[in-house]
């Protein structure tokens, strides 16, 4: 079958139009602290098999005030926040070195849901990110290793060349954190809750951090 019916698919781009029929945001039946809401949500993307639950979308931000935004994976969560990892001088750790706040969104599309955070930023401690280096597959740390993100590469061979000449170099040893890889932590101020629903009447429940262990719960406009 031809999907395009003789359109191109930039002609086509604005058709695509799900209803989306879900039973909705009940604040009667949310928690009062939006990580344990979280935690509820995650589960249930969890259990719905949704391939990569904990594929996130995170936005920082340049010193100049410029957005941008790259797809990451959540390594944890607690009352604390949200944490994941990267390489500290890649281009989203220079942004976060220069201003420590940032935006993570979750989509769940085949749930219908999304769930906006937004906080501050600051590294794990070096033990913390030790514990997790020394928890990925060996050929994971050496990728670490290899990796100088954000950086331009001359070719994929070149790439292909520092990891074996890492692993050759590490031979029958641990491989010790790259002190430029780690984790951080976002500590969020926001959590947004999104289902969606008929006519684009879709329910939103924010919850506002007030102080250090209290959030103000409100619904907003589709
Ligand atoms: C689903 C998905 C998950 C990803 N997870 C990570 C991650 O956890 N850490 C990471 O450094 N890059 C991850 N990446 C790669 C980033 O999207 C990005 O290419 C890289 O971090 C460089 O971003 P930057 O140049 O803005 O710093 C992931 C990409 C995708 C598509």
């Amino acid at each position: 079958m031809n999907i395009l019916r003789g359109k191109s698919i930039r002609q086509l781009v604005a058709n695509f139009r799900n209803e989306y029929i879900t039973h909705g945001l009940d604040e009667s039946r949310m928690a009062g602290d939006p990580i344990e809401q979280f935690e509820t949500w995650f589960h249930e993307a969890v259990k719905a098999r949704l391939p990569e639950p904990n594929a996130m979308h995170l936005a920082t931000v340049s010193p100049q005030g410029a957005p941008s935004g790259r797809f990451m994976l959540l390594k944890g969560f607690d009352d604390r926040g949200f944490q994941f990892y990267t390489h500290y001088n890649s281009r989203k750790g220079n942004e976060l070195a220069e201003n420590p706040q940032a935006a993570i969104t979750f989509l769940w599309m085949e749930l219908f849901r999304s769930v906006r955070i937004e906080g501050s930023i600051a590294p794990l401690p070096a033990s913390q990110s030790d514990e997790y280096f020394q928890s990925r597959p060996r050929s994971s740390q050496l990728g670490a290793w290899a990796s100088a993100q954000s950086r331009p590469l001359a070719s994929r061979a070149e790439l292909d060349q520092r990891f074996r000449e890492l692993e050759k170099k590490f031979e029958g040893q641990p491989i010790p954190r790259p002190a430029t890889w780690g984790g951080y932590l976002l500590t969020p101020v926001r959590i947004e809750f999104w289902q969606g629903r008929v006519s684009r009447l879709h329910d939103r429940i924010v919850y506002t951090r007030e102080a250090e262990a209290s959030w103000k719960r409100e619904r907003l406009n589709p």
